[in-house]
């Protein structure tokens, strides 16, 4: 408990950036399921990043960190947006040394770990404790499946479509958005690494955990709860809307040598209806979970 107490202070706390302008919660907004809203996040000095944030809930479920993976674990996670000259710029050295010249931290340092030694593991160990213990599970879906709300008949339709396979016309089957294999299971995601068809020319993506050419262009499969929060869309943001989201799966998939299976074989596209994308877009909000944002354990202390 005490060490979660002191992960929100940390991830609530300005002075470990450069300038005192920037915490970790500046890009992670509780408003946004712990989003920021732009394409690109900013750092000190307004310094302009290069990936779209990412939301931090449900962690504890998650296996690899950032878009492309290259993160291990939260402990290793949680000391690179510090040192990050796009981020927070600040020597992980110094960002402790301020830490020890507070007698308030070294009180809470001692509660949550026996004595008032502030050191890097103790700091990773904080923030990751708070940051394992962002759950959302209080969505309008969750409470449907609990009896405790009913969907309307568009988000049932949508979440029907989103559950079933592409049948390419002329297969006489009833076809479906396809989106569960990669976004299927309570979380809405696979927890892989994958390619969703967005550049012909692909970026380095899971690659540069891996080093194989197979890789390429793979990127975290982000989970689907409280998407509609956390515009905009994709790694680099590219995507305002969730209509674009929607547009770019039903046509908008580029082919190249990595692209998914169950997307390569959807020639042609999706081919949705008007009303299907519609009724996809009320199912996704469905997955909101508005306790997130009011939940006062994650709020700034
Ligand atoms: C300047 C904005 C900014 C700041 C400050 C920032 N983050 Fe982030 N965060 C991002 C962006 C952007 C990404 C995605 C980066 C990438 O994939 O390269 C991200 C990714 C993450 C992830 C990975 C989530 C996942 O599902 O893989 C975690 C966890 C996280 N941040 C926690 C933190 C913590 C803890 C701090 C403070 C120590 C922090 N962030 C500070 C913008 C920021
Ligand atoms: C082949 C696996 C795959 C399939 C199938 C798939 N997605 Fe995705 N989805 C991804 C990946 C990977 C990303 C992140 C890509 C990136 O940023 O480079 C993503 C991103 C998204 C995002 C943006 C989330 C965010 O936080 O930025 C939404 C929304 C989304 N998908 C919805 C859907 C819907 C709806 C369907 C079905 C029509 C679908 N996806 C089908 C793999 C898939």
């Amino acid at each position: 408990m005490e060490g979660v107490a002191l992960g929100r202070q940390l991830f609530y706390d300005k002075a470990l950036s450069l300038d005192r302008t920037v915490a970790c919660a500046s890009c992670h907004l509780p408003n946004h399921a712990f989003t920021d809203t732009l394409v690109y996040s900013r750092g000190v000095n307004g310094t302009l990043g290069s990936r779209n944030a990412m939301p931090v809930f449900n962690l504890l479920w998650a296996n690899r960190f950032f878009w492309d993976g290259r993160s291990p674990n939260l402990r290793d996670q949680v000391v690179q947006p510090v040192q990050d000259p796009l981020e927070m710029h600040l020597p992980l050295e110094e960002a402790l040394s301020r830490l020890r010249g507070d007698a308030a931290y070294r009180e809470r340092f001692g509660k949550a770990f026996g004595d008032e030694t502030v050191n890097v593991e103790r700091f990773q160990k904080a923030l990751e404790q708070f940051l394992l213990s962002m759950t959302s599970w209080r969505s309008k879906f969750d409470k449907a499946r609990m009896g405790q709300a009913t969907l309307s008949p568009a988000e049932q339709r949508g979440f029907d479509l989103f559950m079933r396979e592409f049948s390419a016309p002329g297969t006489g089957r009833p076809t479906g958005a396809d989106c569960f294999h990669c976004h299927g299971g309570a979380l809405f995601t696979n927890r892989l690494f994958e390619n969703n068809g967005l550049d012909s020319v692909l970026q380095p993506g899971f690659q540069v955990v891996t080093g194989l050419p197979g890789d390429r262009g793979k990127f975290k499969v982000p989970s689907l709860r409280n998407v509609g929060l956390t515009a905009p869309y994709m790694h680099d943001g590219r995507l305002a809307t969730l209509e674009e989201v929607i547009d770019h799966y039903d046509h908008g998939v580029v082919q190249s040598s990595t692209l998914n299976a169950n997307l390569r074989v959807q020639t042609g596209g999706l081919r949705l209806s008007a009303q299907d994308k519609s009724d996809l877009i009320a199912f996704l909000h469905t997955l909101t979970d508005s306790t997130l944002a009011s939940n006062p354990a994650y709020a700034e202390p």
